[in-house]
């Protein structure tokens, strides 16, 4: 069964460590991400952005396929879908699809717009026990042909913007979606510890999880963040491997054709990328 993302998020933070979003892009990265998260007794979400949603023919063939999943590999730890970077509309399209939490990115309106419209997905998730994101900041870089400025958040918006009830709340802090360019500047530790001593208990999640190195990702969950999105990661990892299997001209040899075996060395490296991230986070047997 689903779960909303709060128990296992207020765990982590209390706990310091941070659950795994890890975004879905199919079948066998569905199953990979769960299969590594039973594996390793971890809690995990898992993200679906709004473009890969449409991918996979929409929000109730993706409930249908998770929780069918869940059942049939007999998955037990706790499972949270959530809507990664949502509209307003697109929020309320995956509540009513059985999605059990939600990510509302309002950072590109108005702060009083952002808050307006986070105040109404907030009350509507609270009646039905869901979790729900918001967003102070845009992050950089460019997601489903959404291009952000990588912007550092205003403290003080955060703290109105937590004020309203979601349950974890994403703040750009020099983080940005895809690869980092080799100029990056890093992290920003001081807007993120400002936004900590404001928000307190509230889980922080950061974005743009691809390449952060180990000391920066250990810093930022000592200082309150309890979420990271993964996604570039594990694409790269997946066409890694199937470029070689290719390059190898396996599928040229015996039924090396057939997508059960041509996308398997592909699916063991999403399995070892999700495994890594678990276990660099500290999630491992926090389930
Ligand atoms: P990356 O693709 O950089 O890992 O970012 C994922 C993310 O933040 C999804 O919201």
């Amino acid at each position: 069964m689903l779960v909303s993302a709060k128990e296992m998020l207020q765990k982590a933070k209390k706990g310091k460590y941070a659950v795994g979003q890890f975004n879905i892009n199919n079948l066998e990265w569905t199953k990979a991400i769960l299969q590594t998260a039973q594996e390793l007794n971890s809690p995990v979400i898992l993200g679906v952005s709004e473009g890969a949603g449409k991918y996979m023919c929409g929000y109730t063939t993706i409930v249908g396929m998770v929780n069918g999943m869940i059942n049939e590999l007999g998955i037990t730890v706790p499972v949270a879908l959530h809507l990664d970077h949502g509209s307003y509309e697109h929020a309320k399209k995956c509540i009513e699809a059985g999605f059990s939490s939600v990510m509302f990115d309002g950072s590109h309106y108005p702060i009083e717009e952002n808050i307006e419209k986070t105040k109404e997905l907030v009350a509507l998730c609270d009646k039905l026990g869901l979790s729900i994101e918001a967003e102070v900041g845009s992050i950089g870089g460019e997601e489903d042909g959404v291009i952000g400025a990588g912007e550092v958040a205003d403290p003080k918006e955060c703290k109105m913007i937590a004020d309203l009830g979601v349950t974890m709340l994403a703040a750009g802090i020099g983080n940005i979606h895809g690869k980092y360019p080799e100029n990056w500047a890093g992290l920003s530790f001081d807007t993120l510890d400002a936004i900590q001593q404001l928000t307190g208990d509230m889980p922080l999640v950061l974005h743009g999880g691809t390449g952060i190195p180990a000391d920066m990702i250990k810093k930022a969950i000592s200082l309150g963040v309890s979420k990271i999105n993964v996604n570039t990661e594990c694409q790269l990892a997946f066409a890694d491997a199937t470029r070689k299997y290719i390059e190898a001209g396996k599928d040229l040899q015996g039924k090396g054709f057939d997508p059960r075996k041509l996308l398997a060395d592909g699916v063991q490296a999403i399995k070892d990328t999700v495994k890594e991230k678990m276990e660099l986070f500290g999630s491992v047997n926090k389930a």
